[in-house]
């Protein structure tokens, strides 16, 4: 009889930029309060990097942890996963970056740029190639720079105070105790896709980059905020009950949710829906705003640094964003 493989997350880390930026701190360049940012987002302040800092950088440290969580070193690694959708430059992929500044050994990095839901898909693809046998560590790296998309103007505001800077990072194993991954649902709907994007610099438009393009502000993240809004709640639940009859799990079997940390109004309302307890959503937006793709695995750090997971709970993963994408996994801890 084969014996059965999953993938298990062994070590965990993150990194949150030392910057810390207030809601007043938005008000010099827009209109826009404490309350107002507060009342429709629930967050309270978010990290910002340093000048000159990128993806790759804010990495390093949340890698480090990982590894040290894990118990491993750079030469254990297999394979590098590097979720983005800010990546240092357009070529090559922040992976390769990572690969150089920590000296791993020559193996394999695959940037993925799946926005809010990146880590999602990085472990989906972490858990293939674990349960293949083709790779026995696998590193997903999330981490995002988006302060500097930000357009800090009145035009601007309703993203400005919303996304931050933030990384973290997991190593996965494989395992035979039926721990981990016990599913991974992906989707997306490119027919949203300019609700929430920048469109600049672009390989379709010649130049890529001019000044009139920068006058137009095209360079700076975009988002119709309503519409995100309204497909994020609907999303959400379907991806999450989608998981769980997967799994012929119910809700009631959920120890803890996970979802993107977008807007404490769409948790809240998922969380409705849904009919969960306080006790079983996480949330941390209040202090770091909207990572993107690093929302997830920092949320679930935290999670575990609050003790709110043992051994064998069920652990459900959600996000929404860009694209439209959306995604889940669940795991049994
Ligand atoms: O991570 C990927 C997924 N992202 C999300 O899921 C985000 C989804 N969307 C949202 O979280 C919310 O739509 C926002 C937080 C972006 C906006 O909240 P809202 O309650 O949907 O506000 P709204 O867009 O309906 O705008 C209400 C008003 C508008 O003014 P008028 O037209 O009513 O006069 C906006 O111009 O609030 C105004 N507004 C602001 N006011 C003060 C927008 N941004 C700001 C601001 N400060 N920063």
């Amino acid at each position: 009889m084969s014996e059965k493989i999953s993938s298990h997350i062994i070590g965990l880390g993150y990194y949150a930029p030392e910057n810390i930026i207030d809601n007043s701190y938005f008000s010099q360049f827009m209109d826009t309060s404490d309350q107002w940012i507060q009342e429709r987002t629930g967050i309270q302040e978010r990290r910002f990097v340093n000048k000159g800092q990128g993806p790759s950088d804010i990495a390093i440290p949340a890698v480090k942890i990982a590894l040290k969580n894990a118990n491993l070193s750079v030469n254990d690694i297999d394979f590098i996963i590097f979720s983005t959708s800010t990546p240092d430059y357009y070529i090559p992929g922040s992976g390769c970056l990572i690969q150089e500044k920590m000296n791993f050994p020559n193996i394999g990095a695959l940037d993925i740029r799946c926005a809010c839901t990146g880590f999602i898909y990085a472990l989906s693809i972490a858990d293939q190639y674990i349960k293949t046998k083709t790779y026995k560590n696998v590193l997903v790296i999330s981490s995002e720079v988006q302060s500097t998309s930000m357009d800090l103007s009145n035009n601007g505001r309703d993203t400005a105070v919303i996304f931050a800077d933030g990384a973290a990072a997991a190593i996965l194993t494989a395992n035979f105790d039926g721990e981990g991954i016990l599913s991974t649902h992906l989707h997306t709907q490119g027919k949203y896709a300019k609700e929430l994007w920048v469109e600049s610099p672009s390989s379709a438009m010649s130049p890529k980059l001019d000044k009139n393009i920068i006058k137009s502000g095209k360079h700076f993240l975009k988002m119709n905020g309503r519409e995100v809004f309204k497909h994020a709640v609907k999303r959400f639940p379907e991806v999450i009950l989608e998981a769980l009859n997967h799994n012929k799990l119910n809700i009631k079997d959920i120890d803890l949710l996970i979802p993107h940390q977008a807007n404490i109004r769409i948790s809240k309302m998922v969380q409705k829906k849904l009919e969960l307890n306080d006790n079983q959503v996480f949330s941390n937006i209040h202090k770091y705003g909207n990572t993107t793709s690093a929302s997830i695995p920092i949320a679930l750090c935290e999670a575990i640094n609050q003790k709110q997971l043992s051994k064998g709970d069920i652990l459900v993963l959600a996000g929404f964003g860009s694209g439209f994408s959306w995604g889940s996994a669940i795991l049994k801890w």
